[in-house]
C-alpha cells in the first residue's frame, strides 16, 4: 500500500485548480491536500485546508512545504494568454520564476506537476495532429513562458533527479468553474451565455478550431499522469494532450440541438473576432498526443455530444432569471 501524499496546490482557485483540488481531497481525504492561492477562495472552499500564497514569495513557499511536510505539489499558478498580453514582463515573471521557486524546492525530493499548453506552438508547426516535437516558436509571452518552463521541468529532472511531469493542456471546458484570461474561455462562456442570455458573441471566427478537452478528462489526465510509474514517463518536458478539436461554429451546432433536444429556447449566437483571434490563429488546430497514450495509457472519453450534454446536465435545463 502506498503512503497518503501530502500536496500543496499553486494556483487553488483557478480554473482547474478548483477541480482538481476536490478530486485530490476525494481520492486523498481533505487533510491531504493544501490550497494556496494569491487571493481567498470562494465561501464554499473556505472550509476546506487553505491558506494565501504567491508563487513569488520562495521564503513563504519552502516554509510551506516543510510545515504540512508537503511531498508533491501541483503547480497550477499561471497568467493566460490572452491576459498575458496586457503585461509580459509579468506575465514572464509569474510564470517562470513562480515554477522555478517550486522547481528549486523540489530538488529535496517533491514530485511536481507543471501544466503547459497548446500555446508553446506557433504558426510554423503543421496544424493538424501536431506532434509533441515539433518546433516551438510561441505567439504569446503566456507560450513562451510555457515552453521555457517545460524545458526547465527537463533540466530539473536531468540534473537534480525531480521527478517533474507535465501535460500541454488545450482549451479546457467544465461547468464546475469559470476560465480566466484565456483565448480557449469562450468555449466555457458560450454555455452560461446561452443558458442566462439565450445569446452569444464569440470573440473568436466561427471556424477557427483547436484541440480542447473536457474538464473531467483533463482530470483524470493529471491524475493518471502522476500515479504513473516513473519509468514510463518518457518525455519530461510535456505531453501533449487532446480531447477533442472544434470550432465555435461547432459547439453553437451541438448546443443549438441539445438545448432544442430538452424542449429550451434555442440560442442564437454572432462572432467578433478581437485581438484573441490572432493568438488562436497562431495555435495548432488539432494535436497528435500518441506518446502519452502508448506511455501511460492516455484515453479521452467526451466527444462533443458527450461534453455538450453533460454540460447540460449539470448547469441546468432551465433557463435562469437573467439580472
Ligand atoms: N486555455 C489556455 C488559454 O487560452 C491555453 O492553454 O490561454
Amino acid at each position: 500500500m502506498t503512503a497518503t501524499p501530502r500536496i500543496l496546490i499553486t494556483g487553488a482557485n483557478g480554473q482547474i485548480g478548483t477541480v482538481l483540488a476536490a478530486a485530490l481531497r476525494c481520492a486523498h481525504g481533505p487533510e491531504a491536500v493544501l490550497g494556496t492561492d494569491i487571493v481567498a477562495p470562494p465561501s464554499s472552499v473556505l472550509a476546506s485546508r487553505f491558506t494565501l500564497l504567491d508563487v513569488l514569495d520562495a521564503p513563504r513557499l519552502r516554509t510551506l512545504i516543510a510545515q504540512h511536510q508537503i511531498d508533491t505539489v501541483y503547480h497550477l499558478s499561471a497568467v493566460l494568454s490572452a491576459r498575458g498580453e496586457a503585461d509580459p514582463r509579468r506575465t514572464w515573471e509569474v510564470n517562470v520564476t513562480g515554477l522555478l521557486n517550486v522547481l528549486e524546492a523540489a530538488r529535496e525530493g517533491l514530485k511536481v506537476f507543471f501544466p503547459s499548453t497548446i500555446a508553446v506552438f506557433g504558426p510554423n508547426v503543421p496544424p493538424e495532429d501536431t506532434p509533441d516535437d515539433a518546433v516551438l516558436n510561441p505567439s504569446t509571452v503566456y507560450g513562451m513562458s510555457k515552453a521555457s518552463g517545460e524545458n526547465w521541468c527537463a533540466y530539473y529532472h536531468e540534473r537534480w533527479g525531480v521527478d517533474v511531469r507535465s501535460l500541454r493542456y488545450p482549451g479546457v471546458i467544465g461547468y464546475q468553474s469559470q476560465p480566466g484570461g484565456g483565448t480557449t474561455d469562450y468555449a466555457v462562456e458560450i454555455f452560461h451565455q446561452a443558458l442566462a442570455t439565450g445569446s452569444y458573441q464569440c470573440f473568436l471566427s466561427a471556424d477557427q478550431r483547436l484541440p480542447m478537452i473536457y474538464m473531467d478528462d483533463a482530470i483524470r489526465a493529471t491524475l493518471e499522469i502522476m500515479a504513473a510509474p516513473a519509468a514510463r514517463i518518457g518525455r519530461r518536458t510535456s505531453y501533449n494532450l487532446q480531447g477533442l478539436s472544434f470550432c465555435p461554429a461547432d459547439i453553437a451546432v451541438a448546443i443549438q440541438a441539445e438545448m432544442q433536444r430538452r424542449g429550451m429556447a434555442v440560442p442564437e449566437f454572432s462572432y467578433r473576432p478581437d485581438f484573441r483571434q490572432a493568438i488562436a490563429a497562431s495555435w495548432p488546430h488539432s494535436l497528435d498526443d500518441s506518446a502519452a497514450r502508448r506511455d501511460w495509457g492516455w484515453q479521452p472519453r467526451f466527444g462533443l455530444r458527450e461534453l455538450v450534454a453533460d454540460m447540460f446536465d449539470h448547469l441546468g435545463t432551465t433557463i435562469p432569471c437573467s439580472v
